[in-house]
């Protein structure tokens, strides 16, 4: 019942995500030179919310959009009506709903579904990562050299040491390809789908998060703040790998070390 709403009230935003994609909506700016919000994302989320509601009214709500609904269940629902907003605004199909479901504190759930491409990402707690019903696994590239990465950029820069430009510039000057997608929750699928072999970003928040963090470990990957401590979705630096070249990024990232080229 659970995993069926989950994937009922995913679909329910995505099809508010393609009713608006190219058409005509409204914007409006939030905190930030170009943090947008569309009509589409407050009526993916209030498709998404009428879903929850009618299946677990009493469940507790973190959304992007309309915020908390904090009340006495040990369930909450993390909700992002659309991860990529701006390239969603530009007519860009790298966007998508995500939606991570947390018992006890612990992620027990995920869903991501980009509609654009059809490509619908799951996880449960202990059974693994699917797209479109399939099992996926993260990459076995072991080197960082030879690695294709991914990241996104804050919408206010952080002009702090080892900050998203000094990182970014350090693989690129080695030659390592970092691409910018500019939806971190699809970030994070690809590299469950061993696209991608890291992921890295310094700012993100739970609703980004939540979901694609399980997708991730469920696909055999792993998930760390940038020193390698525990991830926690309520924290903000997110470093996702296929657990094979996790430590050399972390090495990388500190600046405590240059990459090796074998
Ligand atoms: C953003 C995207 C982007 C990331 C930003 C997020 P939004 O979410 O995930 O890739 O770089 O940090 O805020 O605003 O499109 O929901
Ligand atoms: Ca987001
Ligand atoms: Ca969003």
């Amino acid at each position: 019942m659970l995993n069926s709403t989950l994937i009922e009230a995913t679909r329910a935003g995505a099809a508010e995500i393609v009713r608006f994609f190219r058409n005509e909506f409204t914007v409006s700016n939030k905190e930030g030179v170009n943090n947008l919000v569309t009509e589409a994302d407050h009526a993916s989320e209030k498709a998404i919310l009428a879903v929850i509601k009618s299946g677990f009214p009493d469940h507790q709500i973190l959304a992007e959009e309309t915020g908390e609904i904090i009340q006495d269940s040990t369930y909450k629902w993390i909700i992002d009506p659309i991860d990529g907003t701006v390239n969603f605004a530009h007519g860009i199909p790298l966007n998508c709903v995500s939606i991570g479901i947390e018992h006890n504190g612990e992620m027990i759930l995920g869903a991501v579904y980009n509609p654009h491409l059809n490509e619908f990402y799951f996880a449960e707690k202990g059974k693994g990562a699917t797209l479109n019903d399939k099992p996926i696994h993260v990459s076995s590239q072991s080197k960082t050299i030879k690695s294709c990465l991914v990241t996104g950029f804050p919408y206010t820069y952080i002009n702090a040491k080892n900050g998203p430009l000094e990182i970014f510039e350090r693989f690129i000057r080695k030659g390592v390809p970092v691409r910018r997608l500019g939806s971190a929750a699809i970030d994070l699928c690809w590299v469950a789908a061993g696209r991608f072999d890291g992921f890295y970003e310094h700012k993100l928040e739970p609703w980004d998060s939540a979901a694609g963090y399980l997708i991730v470990e469920e696909a055999g990957g792993k998930v760390t703040d940038h020193e390698g401590n525990k991830f926690s979705i309520y924290q903000h630096k997110v470093l996702a790998t296929n657990g094979k070249i996790h430590e050399e990024m972390i090495g990388v990232i500190s600046g405590e070390r240059m990459l090796s080229e074998f």
